[in-house]
């Protein structure tokens, strides 16, 4: 992996746009180093990811095939650095990296570790990064991930950061894992394009929704319905990049009206961690952003019903055993395809693909 030095003053880089800092993230070959954002990743880079995930999972099925992975990257330490809450994504990296060999360490608590003393996050991540090889980085503040990514890239141990969430802005892991998902359910239905994908719930605040709305601008003829309360409507700057890109969309607050003709609902929780002021969220009537039997009654028979989870009541328990029902399935997805990139991450995708096709 070449070491990559930003060489341009982080005024000027920040005030780029996403499309101009790609360059700066990626390596020779076209593999991600910094996952810092969905924008960097075009259709081909998808398609790739997907593959090795495939690979990947395919191999993880056999002790034999498990061990083979277990010796990719031992040479690599990784560091989990989440201030705040996290479940699925923080599990789901800690098993990419013990599928991968990779031992991981963790701070998870500010409050427990230097930052609390005053050291500023630049310190913080230097730091990390004189001990470990690949900072995953989860945070409240939108760019700070991006930040990091600049002051690591001009020290003298530069080493790749993936933005695990930040703030109410990107979760390009979770869009990753989500297009994952969407383009093995559409397998057999001819591919991801031509689709209709409903979003619903707090979309303003909503990262997963912002990412993945951005990541199937990739895809040919992707139909987005954006359906929310009003208060809750996405943001007019994902609206804008949709129109520059020619994307159809709809925004609606009448969720059953346009259930019958998705290929994919997308169902998000309300995001009342950030609340301006106390309890503003509970204002808001959310009774008919609810995806349940009656909703599953309005769904076409080969859609598929999707969540970033932690859910609320947003999605009835009683679907679950629905056919359609794919978020313990996207869950488990996000597993593989952070493993794929975490490989790619480090470059060892030829090998896997090697022992894939002399084995499977
Ligand atoms: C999401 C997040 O953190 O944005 N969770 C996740 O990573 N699966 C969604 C959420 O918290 O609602």
């Amino acid at each position: 992996m070449a070491k990559k030095l930003f060489n341009i003053a982080w005024e000027e880089f920040s005030a780029l746009p996403l499309v101009e800092k790609t360059p700066y993230l990626m390596q020779p070959d076209g593999s991600p180093y910094h996952t810092l954002f969905a924008q960097q990743f075009d259709s081909v880079l998808l398609d790739k990811l997907a593959a090795l995930a495939n690979e990947i999972r395919a191999i993880a099925k056999t002790r034999i095939g498990a061990e083979y992975l277990r010796q990719q990257v031992t040479h690599k330490r990784a560091m989990l650095y989440f201030s705040q809450p996290s479940s699925r994504t923080f599990l789901s990296f800690v098993s990419a990296g013990q599928i991968l060999g990779v031992p991981v360490g963790e701070v998870r608590d500010t409050s427990i570790s230097s930052e609390f003393k005053g050291e500023s996050r630049e310190d913080s991540v230097r730091t990390f990064s004189s001990y470990f090889d690949l900072i995953i980085m989860r945070t409240p503040e939108k760019g700070l991930a991006e930040h990091m990514a600049w002051v690591i890239s001009n020290s003298d141990r530069p080493i790749p950061i993936i933005n695990a969430g930040s703030g109410k802005d990107q979760h390009p892991t979770q869009a990753l894992l989500d297009i994952y998902t969407l383009l093995r359910s559409f397998d057999r239905g001819g591919g991801l394009h031509d689709k209709t994908v409903v979003f619903c719930g707090d979309l303003l605040r909503g990262r997963t929704v912002r990412s993945l709305s951005y990541l199937l601008t990739n895809y040919p003829r992707i139909r987005q319905i954006f359906v929310a309360p009003d208060p809750l409507q996405i943001d007019t700057d994902v609206l804008d990049i949709l129109r520059e890109k020619g994307v159809e969309f709809v925004q609606t607050d009448n969720f059953r009206s346009v259930i019958p003709e998705a290929d994919a609902v997308y169902m998000t929780r309300m995001q009342d961690e950030w609340d301006n002021y106390k309890n503003e969220s509970a204002a808001i009537d959310t009774s008919h952003f609810k995806f349940g039997l009656e909703e599953l009654a309005l769904l076409p028979p080969r859609a598929i019903i999707m969540h970033p989870l932690p859910r609320r009541d947003e999605i009835a328990v009683a679907i679950d055993d629905d056919p359609r029902a794919m978020y313990w399935r996207q869950m488990r997805n996000g597993m593989w395809i952070r493993t794929a990139l975490i490989a790619m991450t480090f470059g060892c995708e030829r090998r896997i693909h090697d022992y894939y096709c002399h084995n499977n």
